[in-house]
């Protein structure tokens, strides 16, 4: 018998076989495109930090979403930008904030045509820019809930499909679980950010959102990234309080994370390819330093491949476009 027996590369020579044995892809229904709110109309205003993307007053939003259901995607994640903060980040729950009324008027639009997730958190509400009521430096756990249950049902009343708390406080989701169901919202599910880890890969959204801490940083509640076990706790716990899908993020620099969680547990999972990492693939394919789209296609393989079942990405609408183009007729 001839040396080598075994070549691997048989699979590799013909490009149809190569498509016809792939594990994973993309497809626009696993995308989910984050959309930054803000207050005025006819307004989009470009984010320096994030080339390529933009500040949409509702009326703008409502333009981008058809372009991006034209284009197969058909979810998004929306965060508000303010005019007006305050100490605790109750100026949220109200019916007349930002993000209820950006809700009721896309699906006024666009009824189940597009599936709205809202994230919950008070750090784009609060003068401090933290993500929930500080007493004594530190944002206080159980004081937070509160103000996360009444931004949730204001949510819900809204019309939002699916909520995402993104603050990291403890039990958060069980409260938030408890006010849907009081109020005959049992249908609608939740999407803990289960898995987030204290990143500087936020920077940019920050930026965008304007939400910087005034004071200190998030590693009293957001996660410590030399942990691993801590985020299997944290999927745990956030199953047994009724999530029904888990977010993880960042993606990137976790995919370690998500396979584990995925291994173990029996749920959805979404990934967040987050701002920092699409900044980093925008300003190195500005320069010519890498290829703009190759590059995305391997990062959001690479987060399928590792156990993600949907991605929240700022490249969904460029991926989806190129996905489209490339249609076999
Ligand atoms: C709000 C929130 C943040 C992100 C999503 N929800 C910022 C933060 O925790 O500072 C980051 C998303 C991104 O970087 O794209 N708490």
């Amino acid at each position: 018998m001839k040396f080598p027996t075994n070549r691997l590369r048989r699979l590799r020579y013909n490009k149809i076989l190569r498509d016809m044995i792939e594990d994973v892809r993309i497809n626009p229904t696993d995308l989910i495109c984050p959309i930054f709110i803000i207050e005025g109309t006819n307004i989009k205003e470009p984010i320096a930090a994030m080339p390529g993307q933009y500040r949409f007053s509702v009326d703008q939003a409502v333009k981008l979403c058809e372009e991006l259901i034209q284009n197969n995607i058909n979810s998004i994640i929306l965060f508000g930008i303010p005019k007006d903060k305050d100490n605790t980040g109750e100026i949220s729950c109200s019916s007349n904030s930002i993000i209820p009324k950006a809700i009721e008027e896309l699906k006024n639009v666009y009824g189940d045509q597009i599936f709205i997730i809202a994230d919950v958190c008070n750090c784009e509400y609060t003068t401090h820019g933290h993500c929930g009521t500080v007493i004594d430096n530190d944002v206080d756990n159980d004081a937070t809930l509160k103000t996360l249950s009444s931004q949730s049902l204001i949510l819900a009343k809204s019309g939002a499909d699916a909520l995402a708390p993104s603050d990291m406080m403890d039990g958060r989701v069980k409260v938030i679980r408890e006010v849907l169901d009081n109020n005959k919202f049992e249908k609608i599910p939740i999407f803990p950010y289960s898995v987030k880890y204290s990143s500087a890969f936020y920077g940019p959204f920050r930026d965008a959102a304007k939400s910087s801490p005034s004071f200190g940083d998030r590693k009293t509640y957001q996660m410590n990234f030399k942990n691993s076990e801590e985020a299997i706790n944290e999927v745990k716990f956030d199953i047994n309080e009724g999530a029904d899908v888990v977010i993880i993020k960042p993606a990137l620099s976790y995919l370690d994370i998500i396979y584990r969680i995925k291994e173990r547990f029996n749920i959805p999972i979404i990934a967040y390819n987050v701002s920092g990492e699409y900044t980093m693939v925008k300003s190195a394919s500005k320069n010519d330093f890498i290829d703009e789209m190759e590059t995305i296609l391997e990062i959001l393989h690479s987060i399928k491949r590792s156990g993600a079942n949907a991605i929240i990405s700022y490249h969904a609408l460029d991926i989806a476009k190129y996905l489209r183009s490339n249609e076999v007729q």
